[in-house]
């Protein structure tokens, strides 16, 4: 799998669609796989929901949500890694089968060689679809009445001087702490990224239905090097806002090992805005429901959880943690101003050069959530920080903590 796509909240399910090749181990021949879950820990996988068209070509990103009593998705369709246009299809069964517009592709720019991955969302003070959709080294956003008529409305293109193309971004609104309301644009760029590839800034700013003004800087979504193409669940109940990334970088992942599967998304993260220097930011939160998972823990500076655990750890100086893995062990490191995560002795020794370099996050001292997985570990800062790493190496003995107040779960 590569990007997660068309996340939405339906009749009870979270349901994950994501960028999938049924036919081998590389990326080729793009479908949208389909897992579907209760509780957002637990995934049942179901067929292949979307396969390449014939005529319109493979089936690339894009976004899903409620509409008109069923599912709509709203997705590129690519002709030979060349020509890319919007489609939009239907399904009348909670997302296991999909028709397509009869009118398909309902979105062309014959001038746009790059231009792809829809975000759909409803704006209800103008009555109207929006859709925001990558094209070069911009955002153009678009409006319908339907989802089959689109008109141009904006173009966003202040982001950053950073290389890579833009792809998979997501307009949504949060509330701030002292109940102001702010919109959130993310954008991937798969160059340029904070630990060397592909990454995902962000930026605030205010949206009107059809102009998205940004206020204040683009900022990283997340400063680990595995973390890319991030969106959030569209129609989630109780405003929440819960986001999936891919949690693999683009310079590495065509040519990692694999065995029978290759790709994984990070942990569901609640979004939310926290106040920083220099103004607000966006903080991932693990999801609460993550919590049912944890089995046998405790507090102290030595464990050994015997799998994929969660960590919480109470910061008031410099920190250090170990976490042993197959042959050696990951650190993550902490002086009050920057996180540091060290995981050389876990990845694969031909990608050493760009995968064994430490990676780092700026961050205030503050309390750290850890969830390490059998191929990742996460890192949440209670002040917006986030770093996400995959490993190659399974976990193997002690856990040790310097300098930290540490409360442990195994994860099962
Ligand atoms: C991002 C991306 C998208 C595209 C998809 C193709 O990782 O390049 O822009 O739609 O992957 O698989």
């Amino acid at each position: 799998m590569n990007d997660p796509n068309g996340l939405v909240w339906h009749a009870g399910r979270w349901h994950a669609f994501y960028q999938h090749n049924p036919g081998g181990p590389g990326w080729a021949d793009m479908h949208w796989g389909h897992a579907s879950s209760l509780d957002l820990c637990h995934w049942d996988h179901h067929p292949v929901a979307l396969a390449p068209d014939p005529t319109l070509g493979m089936v690339f990103s894009g976004s899903a949500a409620q509409a008109e009593g069923r599912l709509a998705a709203l997705f590129t369709h690519c002709v030979l890694q060349q020509h890319q246009v919007q489609s939009l299809a239907w399904s009348d069964d909670g997302g296991l089968t999909w028709r397509p517009e009869p009118g398909n592709p309902v979105l062309v720019e014959p001038d746009l060689p790059d231009f792809r991955d829809p975000k759909i969302a409803w704006h209800p003070p103008t009555g109207a679809w929006v859709m925001a959709v990558a094209a070069g080294q911009s955002i153009r956003l678009y409006r319908s009445p339907d989802l089959r008529q689109w008109t141009f409305a904006s173009a966003f293109a202040d982001g950053s001087d950073l290389p890579g193309a833009w792809e998979c971004p997501d307009l949504f609104a949060l509330p701030a702490p002292d109940g102001s309301r702010w919109w959130v644009m993310l954008v991937s760029v798969d160059q340029g990224g904070p630990s060397g590839g592909s990454g995902t800034w962000y930026r605030l700013g205010q949206f009107d239905g059809f102009t998205f003004d940004p206020l204040g800087p683009a900022r990283w979504l997340s400063h680990g090097p595995d973390h890319y193409a991030g969106v959030t669940f569209s129609d989630a109940p109780g405003g929440r806002r819960v986001l999936l990334a891919w949690l693999r970088n683009w310079r590495e992942a065509r040519d990692l090992p694999h065995a029978g599967w290759r790709g994984a998304m990070t942990a569901p993260a609640e979004l939310s805005l926290v106040p920083g220097e220099g103004g607000l930011r966006l903080r991932q939160t693990p999801v609460a429901e993550l919590q049912a998972l944890r089995g046998v823990g405790g507090a102290g500076d030595r464990f050994e959880p015997g799998g994929p655990f969660e960590l919480h750890l109470t910061v008031g100086g410099p920190f250090r943690v170990e976490i042993g893995v197959v042959g050696g062990a990951v650190t993550l490191t902490g002086d009050g101003q920057t996180l540091r995560l060290d995981r050389s002795s876990a990845v694969p020794a031909r990608h050493a050069a760009t995968m064994a370099v430490p990676v780092e996050a700026p961050c205030a001292a503050g309390d750290l959530v850890v969830l390490v997985d059998h191929g990742s570990v996460e890192v949440f800062d209670a002040g917006g920080a986030h770093l996400a790493a995959s490993l190659w190496r399974d976990l193997a003995g002690l856990v040790t903590v310097q300098g930290a107040t540490a409360r442990w779960w195994a994860l099962g």
